[in-house]
């Protein structure tokens, strides 16, 4: 049998890319959801540090960071997707884009913060492990892993969702669950089975 297209393997840029050249985004939520604009607002003054906003797409939430005092980089490894995020980031932005793949790219010393949105559930399954690892070794210790979390049973995506025991497994070696609760406002391709987890690194 032979390889599907590029385009249709959501492993590969080029899926994202034509779904974001052609407008076809229902995961586009067009700002900062309810809980992280909550979480970063409350942090106590001198809780800032360094971000990471993994396959960030268009990226509001690296601009609610850099306004908070967090020293951001956003990456997504798709052009498209970080063409997005240059418009919704503007010229004066002053964190770091990069077009680069999660998994490879260079991170430098430890992030303190790592956002999580509509990324897992993007990446094909078999990813899984090598995400929740590279998650513990991209964070500090009491570094968070915060953010929305797809959860269910489907086996075809994207978006894929993964069942709450498989998610649990797969974090609870290097990570403390501190906060799992339902999305208060999720869009209707996620409605029901989106939850804000905030995970501590050991
Ligand atoms: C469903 S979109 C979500 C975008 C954004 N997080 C949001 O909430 O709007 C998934 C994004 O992850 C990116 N992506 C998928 N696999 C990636 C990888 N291995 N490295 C970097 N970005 C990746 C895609 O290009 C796409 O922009």
């Amino acid at each position: 049998m032979s390889a599907p297209p590029d385009q249709q393997n959501p492993g590969l840029p080029a899926f994202w890319d034509q779904r974001f050249r052609n407008g076809v985004t229902p995961w586009e939520a067009g700002g900062v959801p309810a809980e992280f604009t909550e979480f970063i607002v409350g942090q106590p003054v001198g809780h800032r540090g360094r971000a990471l906003v993994p396959g960030c797409g268009s990226a509001w939430e690296a601009a609610l960071l850099v306004r908070h005092g967090w020293q951001t980089t956003a990456l997504d490894f798709s052009p498209a997707a970080i063409d997005s995020a240059r418009i919704v980031l503007g010229e004066g932005w002053s964190g770091t884009l990069l077009c680069a793949d999660f998994f490879a790219f260079d991170a430098g010393s430890g992030f303190d913060l790592i956002y999580e949105r509509a990324f897992l559930c993007a990446l094909p399954p078999r990813c899984r492990a090598e995400y929740a690892q590279r998650m513990a070794e991209l964070l500090r210790p009491g570094g968070w892993l915060a953010g929305y979390f797809f959860l269910g049973d489907t086996l075809k995506g994207p978006p894929f969702a993964i069942p709450p025991e498989q998610l649990d497994d797969l974090l609870r070696p290097a990570f403390v669950c501190q906060v799992n609760r339902p999305a208060a406002d999720s869009l209707p391709i996620f409605a029901g089975r989106e939850r804000w987890q905030v995970w501590r690194r050991r």
